[in-house]
């Protein structure tokens, strides 16, 4: 005898994922389309990548009892419309603080220090002798780096930048008085952030007030050898404006972990720079921080169909 299973839907959801879930429930692929044989049966959704989920969609979906996020960031989901419908979305906030910020020094380091140019050329029929005058990079200890966007991510990335003995400046709507207690970092208005920092280093969610937060007047205030570091989401950052800048060389370099639209179009102009370094979206990559963020994804879902409130509610 088979038992009854539960159907949900998710958008290319891994083995590993699917595992978790167990047998009990039957996964159906992402299908939004107007003659959907799918969206009527689907009691929850879990959403992997950033498929959009908007308020037509949930309206397409009338026994839809829960949105699980695999990941922190819900800019694609309209959390208001599922609120103003009664569907809880749970998203998983914490476990990835430490990996986004690791690859945030990662980008750091690399756009700094020459990394992935240099490792071009080591390869290449070029590097025929070692001349010290090469590859000069810009010295990430004892630098300036500001952070926009002071969160729970952000705090993780000052106390790796205060271990590379790093003045820390943050820009926040609100300051926050604790962190300067604890971690020592001084809030500054944004434009003054720019104009100081070494390493400017994105780690705010994505909102209307982020949109095109830096765009050709603020990139016009840092420093000709400042760093932007992008962790964030492409859209916060104005690309054209960037092309501008890193192609004049008004900024130094960018470290891009996430970009808009999401891939680039392959030939995109900011793929043909050198002075960019870019990742696949690679913040919470890691093994064991993915292995969590799938536990949470689970826990939420489970707890949503059951009715009872979400161990992490957006
Ligand atoms: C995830 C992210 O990889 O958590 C976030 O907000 O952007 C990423 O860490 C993504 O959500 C995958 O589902």
């Amino acid at each position: 005898m088979t038992l009854p299973t539960t159907p949900i839907m998710g958008d290319g959801l891994p083995p590993a994922l699917r595992e978790m879930l167990g047998p009990a429930f039957e996964i159906l692929e992402w299908d939004e389309s107007p003659d959907s044989p799918v969206l009527a049966r689907v009691v929850g959704i879990i959403t992997y990548g950033h498929p959009r989920v908007d308020g037509a969609l949930m309206d397409r979906v009338p026994h839809l009892k829960v949105i699980s996020n695999h990941g922190v960031g819900v800019d694609h989901i309209d959390v208001p419309a599922a609120k103003a419908r009664g569907i809880p979305v749970g998203n998983t906030p914490g476990c990835l603080d430490a990996s986004t910020a690791d690859m945030t020094m990662a980008l750091m380091l690399a756009t700094a220090r020459n990394v992935v140019v240099g490792d071009r050329f080591a390869r290449s029929a070029e590097f025929t002798h070692y001349d010290p005058s090469q590859w000069i990079g810009h010295e990430v200890s004892g630098s300036t780096l500001g952070i926009i966007g002071l969160g729970r991510i952000g705090r993780q990335v000052a106390r790796r930048a205060l271990a590379f003995d790093m003045k820390v400046l943050y820009h926040n709507r609100r300051r926050d008085e604790e962190a300067e207690r604890e971690l020592g970092v001084i809030h500054v208005p944004l434009d003054e952030l720019l104009r100081q920092s070494d390493f400017v280093s994105l780690n705010c969610p994505l909102t209307p007030e982020t949109t095109n937060l830096i765009g050709s007047r603020e990139l016009a205030l840092m420093k000709p050898t400042a760093i932007l570091l992008n962790l964030a989401r492409g859209p916060v950052v104005d690309h054209d404006a960037l092309f501008a800048a890193l192609d004049s060389r008004r900024i130094a370099a960018a470290g891009l972990d996430v970009t808009s639209p999401e891939p680039l179009p392959r030939d995109h102009p900011l793929l043909g720079l050198a002075n960019v370094v870019i990742t696949p979206h690679l913040g919470s990559a890691s093994d064991r921080t993915r292995h969590r963020m799938m536990q949470m994804t689970v826990e939420n879902l489970r707890a949503g169909l059951k009715g009872d409130p979400l161990p992490w509610a957006v």
